[in-house]
């Protein structure tokens, strides 16, 4: 999970909009939203995914007797856009379950909440181990940290239910000490949704091994807040046809235990100039805000659109607004198919003094010596792209989202 684009955003919408905003607060008019009422603005009539078949799979029982059992359909999770920064969805923990907002992370996969025993955890729920009588203690110390804070505690079991998809004996931390960072979020926690490194297997994990989905597969709509888009989605088991048109690009994934993969190129549509000869390691982030890609290549792609450093913002770049509508798109070539970003996908436009700003979403970032660069390709990128993670086939999907 990458939450630096999100405070840098922040941070620019002050010096970018001073003169209408004192600070990040949230906008009067949008309170309401913020206080929990759906983002959805035009009412969609929701349809239950009809391309998934209801399948059915054999197995001998004890008895050495066929039997079948009918696999649940994919199910949706509808996801709240909090200003298009991040993006939260429902779960429930325990017996009775109790009710959690979480963020959906694909870059991660542990999951944690806080606990009852956090005396600071401003957020709006904490998990309390004595109200479920499904709980199972562990208490071993954990650690989880993101680019820009990090949770600690110590690791329960329970029962964990995303979209009725009822997980039994998730391993999850409890969070006590919780960075600045995720107290001031709207949401409880966070669901790692990327493959487990170690023994504890993620949620996902659980639900492939547990038999609960009809394919290992989980894919994401993403909505563009203040928008007539409708209400994004996490689809668990399959994809969902309503949300996306045209076919998949697929791609292998790169490593085994990682929703990592290679683009080949990245260049402009105007021009034959490519950044990289030996392509890019990307991964596709549920939860970063932006594009976030070496500094040096973001960069040089930033010179090429026009763009300016943002003044003591290095890794951020302003582009001409002016010209923002004749700006070419920018092309991600992926398993030789072309994905293609308008500058209505990456540039965000800030009101400023004398005329609008446009901000490039395409935000760069320092690697560590011995570390591999990677692209994170964050909502800017998984908005206009219905992204599916196959983990039967062990790779990425890309269609055109519907929106
Ligand atoms: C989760 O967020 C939604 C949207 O803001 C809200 O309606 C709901 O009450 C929240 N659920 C919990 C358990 O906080
Ligand atoms: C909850 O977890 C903590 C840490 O493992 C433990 O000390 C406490 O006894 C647990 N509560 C119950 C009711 O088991
Ligand atoms: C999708 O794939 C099918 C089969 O390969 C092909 O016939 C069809 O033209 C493709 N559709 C689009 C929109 O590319």
């Amino acid at each position: 999970m990458n939450l630096s684009a999100t405070v840098v955003l922040a941070l620019t919408f002050v010096v970018v909009c001073s003169a209408h905003l004192t600070s990040f607060a949230v906008p009067r008019a949008l309170r309401p939203i913020w206080r929990g009422a759906t983002v959805r603005k035009r009412p969609h009539p929701h349809k239950v995914p009809s391309q998934q078949p209801q399948h059915r799979f054999r197995q001998p029982s004890a008895q050495g007797l066929m039997y079948t059992r009918l696999r649940a359909s994919a199910k949706d999770v509808k996801l709240t856009n909090y200003y298009d920064n991040f993006y939260f969805g429902p779960i429930t923990i325990g017996t009775p379950g109790k009710r959690f907002n979480v963020t959906f992370d694909t870059r991660s996969s542990a999951m944690w909440v806080p606990s009852i025993l956090c005396p600071d955890c401003y957020n709006y729920h904490r998990y309390d181990n004595a109200s479920s009588s499904t709980y199972k203690a562990n208490g071993k110390a954990f650690t989880v940290a993101y680019d820009l804070g990090q949770v600690e505690g110590f690791w329960s079991q329970d029962s964990v239910t995303v979209a009725g998809f009822q997980v039994q004996d998730q391993i999850f931390g409890e969070a006590v000490v919780e960075s600045d960072l995720f107290k001031d979020m709207t949401n409880d926690g966070i669901l790692g949704l990327g493959i487990a490194q170690g023994n504890e297997l993620s949620v996902f994990d659980n639900m492939v091994k547990q038999e609960l989905l009809p394919a290992p597969v989980f894919s994401f709509y993403l909505n563009r807040f203040a928008s007539n888009d409708r209400t994004s989605v996490l689809t668990l088991g399959g994809t969902n046809p309503d949300y996306y048109t045209g076919n998949f690009t697929f791609v292998d994934l790169a490593l085994p235990n990682s929703w990592q993969f290679k683009i080949d190129r990245i260049q402009l549509s105007n021009r034959a100039r490519v950044l990289n000869r030996n392509g890019h390691q990307a991964i596709a982030d549920s939860s970063t805000s932006l594009i976030i890609g070496p500094l040096e290549e973001v960069h040089k792609l930033n010179t090429m659109l026009g763009g300016v450093p943002l003044l003591g913002h290095p890794k951020m770049f302003l582009l001409d607004c002016s010209k923002v509508d004749r700006l070419p798109d920018v092309e991600f070539i992926v398993n030789g198919q072309k994905l293609s970003l308008s500058s209505k996908d990456y540039v965000l436009k800030f009101p400023g003094k004398r005329r609008t700003l446009g901000l490039s979403s395409l935000v760069g970032k320092r690697w560590h010596e011995g570390e591999t660069p990677v692209w994170y390709l964050g909502f800017t990128f998984m908005r206009t792209f219905y992204t599916q993670f196959d983990k039967g086939n062990n790779r990425i999907g890309f269609a055109k989202a519907n929106h």
